[in-house]
């Protein structure tokens, strides 16, 4: 498991870097490091980034082992740019252009993609608490996209569901006031139909919502440094391009890849201080769930699930997440400088990056043993029990009986009643159960007791094969009997197939 990829930088890499500096449209993995290590000359938002990572150059996250060593990390983790939005008569805004482009993944190839600002993915966008913002999607695509902020608290209209479509060309403003704890959420495509394979070309990046606890809170918060994105996929690739091509039976069953990445990157390293390390963990596969360890076995705190922190850190030594689902983790390495290790799926037994501790720490933390606390509903308050049934008749991907239909909505749910939601899984295929709008809690799983790293709020929940889940869930906010949020399985091939359904809610 354990490579060396460090190569002696020779005279023709020297080469090829000084090339990538000046050349920010030649891709290979050499240009990428010269525009890691040239930051300032690549544009306005590598600036922002610099900016923000002053001590990025000082801390010899990379830089000191050119120096030092004479070795280079060749294939650094890409970290997305960190976007704090822009002020613009009281509003923040997010400028993303969702556009095409050529990604590389393997050397001297360069395969289609869609980025977002970029390449392949988006920018992270870090959103505050109580801010009014407006994320304005440009689709510079030659097709029709929407939009959606996953894990969201938004107006069902500013939702981008498949019923706010964005037209080539066009460009569409999610505004809201943002209005929920501290949290890791994304973004991504949910296109009637086509988010599966938009998804899998490249669109998506994580949403940071910060508040007043998650600022106050002894955690690592240094982004890029100590504060880790991770955007976990698996792809297919056919002469060293992005395959998308499932079968009948590959919907069926989820489009699973043999390749995995880490922030779009195959076998990235990423060089970690000798601290506490926090990594906000994204599921962003299609279908594939993810069993999740390093590769020394070593134990690790979960600190937050998808929509908040937990109220104590959870400790594990193995993660179990299907896609869209969340997690913030911290992992000790501070007594680890020099040790290599991966972050690995123990299902595919498999790694999406290499962990090198290989800088003292420049600012410590101390992970404290109390993080938030949650409010919880009461059973006792739930005035129905709504039951979901996935299932699958003749090779259909369904929810009670009923494919996704846009002209249908599948249920409505009053403001302010506390409901009981009943997942069953009643096939012999996995899937998971998202809700928008807001986040829940749940009460049990296949009738056994919630496991400790799933009580925090969550908006996305596993249900295994011929399993069953409930959980609690109240809507608080954003009535509107005329535009639905949707719920459904985020295995996206499921999900384009028809295992999805629309709410309303009402006052
Ligand atoms: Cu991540 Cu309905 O979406
Ligand atoms: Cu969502
Ligand atoms: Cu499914």
């Amino acid at each position: 498991m354990k490579r060396r990829e460090f190569i002696i930088l020779s005279g023709a890499s020297a080469i090829a870097l000084a090339t990538g500096c000046s050349d920010d449209q030649s891709k290979t993995p050499i240009d990428d490091l010269g525009r890691d290590m040239m930051k300032a000359d690549v544009g306005e938002d590598a600036q922002r980034q610099q900016d923000l990572n002053e001590d990025l150059s000082e801390d010899g996250t990379g830089e000191a082992d050119i120096a030092d060593l004479g070795i280079i990390n060749l294939n650094p983790l890409p970290i997305p740019v960190l976007l704090k939005g822009e002020q613009r008569g009281g509003i923040v805004n997010y400028d993303l252009n969702v556009q095409e482009s050529t990604h590389t993944f393997f050397e001297n190839i360069a395969a289609p993609t869609f980025g977002i600002n970029g390449d392949i993915l988006g920018p992270t966008l870090l959103l505050e608490n109580g801010k009014q913002i407006s994320i304005n999607y440009k689709n510079q695509l030659a097709e029709t996209i929407t939009m959606h902020g996953h894990g969201m608290h938004t107006p069902a209209l500013m939702d981008g569901t498949p019923h706010q479509p964005i037209m080539p060309g066009q460009t569409w403003s999610a505004e809201y006031t943002v209005n929920q704890r501290a949290s890791t959420c994304w973004y991504h495509p949910h296109t009637m139909d086509e988010t599966a394979k938009q998804v899998y070309k490249g669109l998506a990046g994580l949403i940071i919502v910060e508040d007043d606890e998650s600022k106050a809170l002894d955690l690592p918060k240094r982004y890029g440094v100590d504060d880790i994105p991770l955007v976990l996929q698996d792809r297919r690739f056919k002469d060293g391009k992005l395959d998308y091509s499932p079968s009948r039976m590959e919907i069926m069953r989820g489009y699973i890849g043999d390749t995995l990445i880490a922030n779009g990157a195959i076998d990235s390293q990423f060089d970690a201080e000798a601290k506490e390390i926090r990594f906000r963990i994204l599921n962003g596969s299609n279908s594939t769930v993810y069993k999740l360890a390093f590769s020394d076995g070593r134990s690790f705190k979960q600190i937050a699930t998808d929509a908040s922190f937990l109220e104590q850190p959870v400790e594990l030594s193995e993660l179990t997440l299907s896609p869209a689902e969340r997690a913030e983790i911290v992992v000790d390495f501070t007594n680890d400088m020099g040790e290599e290790l991966s972050l690995m799926d123990l299902t595919q037994n498999k790694s999406f990056c290499r962990i090198k501790v290989s800088t003292p720490a420049l600012v410590q933390t101390s992970l404290p043993q109390n993080l938030t606390s949650l409010t919880k509903l009461n059973e006792a308050d739930a005035l129905r029990t709504r039951q979901f049934v996935l299932a699958g008749p003749m090779m259909r991907l369904q929810i009670n009986g009923a494919s996704m239909d846009i002209n249908v909505i599948n249920e409505s749910v009053k403001l302010n009643e506390i409901e009981i939601w009943e997942i069953r899984n009643n096939m012999r295929v996995d899937h998971n159960f998202h809700i928008h709008a807001t986040h829940f809690m749940l009460l049990d799983r296949n009738n056994q007791p919630v496991p400790e790293n799933e009580k925090g709020y969550k908006d996305c929940v596993y249900v295994p094969a011929n399993q069953s889940v409930r959980f609690i869930v109240k809507m608080v906010d954003y009535a509107d009997p005329n535009v639905p949020y949707m719920y459904h399985c985020h295995f996206l091939e499921h999900e384009d197939a028809g295992m999805m359904g629309q709410f309303v809610v009402i006052a």
